[in-house]
Order: structure tokens, then C-alpha cells, then sequence
């Protein structure tokens, strides 16, 4: 509680993560407010070396930007988390999601700075996600879960391998 007490300095009664509104443009709700806030965007401008960072954080391979550019050009959904903190803004947390627009999405690219981890917010973060897919009436949520995080997807409600489907690869050769 302590910590979303810093973060979330207007209310005597911090919201909880799952209470946090999707701001499209952090910098409008942050106005001068001094101390730091935490804003969920589905704005696609993300500078892609700041990505490169947060990803580089959690020890992820480095993949090239381009690629990750037109991945997110080509995403149904991209859901980045920023901390703001008067006119500076970081990002903390991003997340993806593809989809045929009608029945099937696909998570991808979950990831919370080590910094803001353990506090509730890649919860929080999916929870965004998750709402924003179901707005779209998209019922068939899927992702790829890495093993050390199986518990995390877990405990927001996915299954592993339901009616004993299993994910199956490709690669080449
Ligand atoms: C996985 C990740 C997004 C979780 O974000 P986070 O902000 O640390 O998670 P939260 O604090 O919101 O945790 C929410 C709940 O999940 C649990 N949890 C978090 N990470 C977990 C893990 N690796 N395994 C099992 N449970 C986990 C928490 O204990 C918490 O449980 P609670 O609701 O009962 O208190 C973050 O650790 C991360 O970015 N990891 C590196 C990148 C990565 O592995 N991404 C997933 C690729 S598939």
C-alpha cells in the first residue's frame, strides 16, 4: 500500500491497480503534479530504443527494431504502462496483442521493469489488456506462456492446454 501511496498522490486512498483508468495520452492526466503516477496508454508511438531497454532489463534477446517496429505497426493492440513524473515519462511495462479482429487474440511481449515488479502491476497491466480485447468482443484470449511465469498467467485466469489442447511450434529448420 505504501507504494501506491507515492505513486498515486491525489487521493488519500490510492486506487488499486485494477481501479487504474487507460490514459491515451499520459502527459494530459500527469499535468505538474510532483510526485510520480502510473498511466496505461494504447498509444503505438513508442520509441523503440526505450522498449529495447525495458526488454534488455528482464534479460530478454534483443530482436531487430525494425521488426519490432512493424510487429506493434501490425498489433490489434499495444498497451504500454509509464511512470510519469512531472514532465518526464518512462516505460515501465508493454504489452501486445494480435488478432483476426473477430473471434482470436494473442498475447505477446509481456514485460514489467525489475524496478516496478512484485507490486501488482503486470497484473494490472493484463487486466488492461484483457478488458480492452473483451471491449472488442474478443472471447478466445490466448498466449505463450515462458515456465516461470505459468503461476502468474495462472492466477489471472488462463489455462494450460484446456480440454488437453497443446500449443504446437514450427520452427526452421
Ligand atoms: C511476469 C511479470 C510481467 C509479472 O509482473 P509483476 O508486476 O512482477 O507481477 P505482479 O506484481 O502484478 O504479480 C501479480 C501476481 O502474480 C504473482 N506472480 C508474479 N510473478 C510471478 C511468477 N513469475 N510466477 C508466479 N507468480 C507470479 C504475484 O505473486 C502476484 O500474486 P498475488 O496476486 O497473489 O499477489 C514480470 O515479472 C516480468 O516482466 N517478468 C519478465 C518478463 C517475462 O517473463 N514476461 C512474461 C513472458 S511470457
Amino acid at each position: 500500500m505504501g507504494f501506491w501511496k507515492s505513486l498515486f498522490s491525489s487521493s488519500d486512498a490510492p486506487p488499486a491497480p485494477q481501479a487504474m483508468q487507460m490514459e491515451d495520452d499520459p502527459s494530459k492526466a500527469a499535468g505538474d503534479r510532483p510526485s510520480p503516477r502510473i498511466f496505461f496508454s494504447t498509444e503505438r508511438e513508442i520509441d523503440l530504443y526505450e522498449l529495447e531497454e525495458l526488454c534488455d532489463a528482464v534479460g530478454w534477446s534483443r530482436r531487430p527494431l525494425r521488426k519490432v517496429k512493424k510487429a506493434i505497426q501490425h498489433s490489434f493492440l499495444v498497451v504500454s504502462m509509464w511512470e510519469q513524473h512531472g514532465s518526464h515519462r518512462r516505460l515501465i511495462g508493454f504489452s501486445r496483442a494480435t488478432s483476426d479482429h473477430a473471434f482470436n487474440a494473442t498475447i505477446w511481449d509481456v514485460v514489467v521493469h525489475p524496478e516496478f515488479q512484485s507490486k501488482g502491476l503486470g497484473k494490472a497491466l493484463m487486466k488492461q489488456v484483457i478488458k480492452k480485447l473483451r471491449s472488442e468482443d474478443i472471447s478466445n484470449i490466448t498466449l505463450f506462456a515462458d515456465p516461470q511465469v505459468v503461476d502468474f498467467y495462472r492466477n489471472l485466469g488462463f489455462m494450460s492446454d484446456p480440454e488437453g489442447i497443446k500449443g504446437m511450434f514450427w520452427y526452421p529448420d
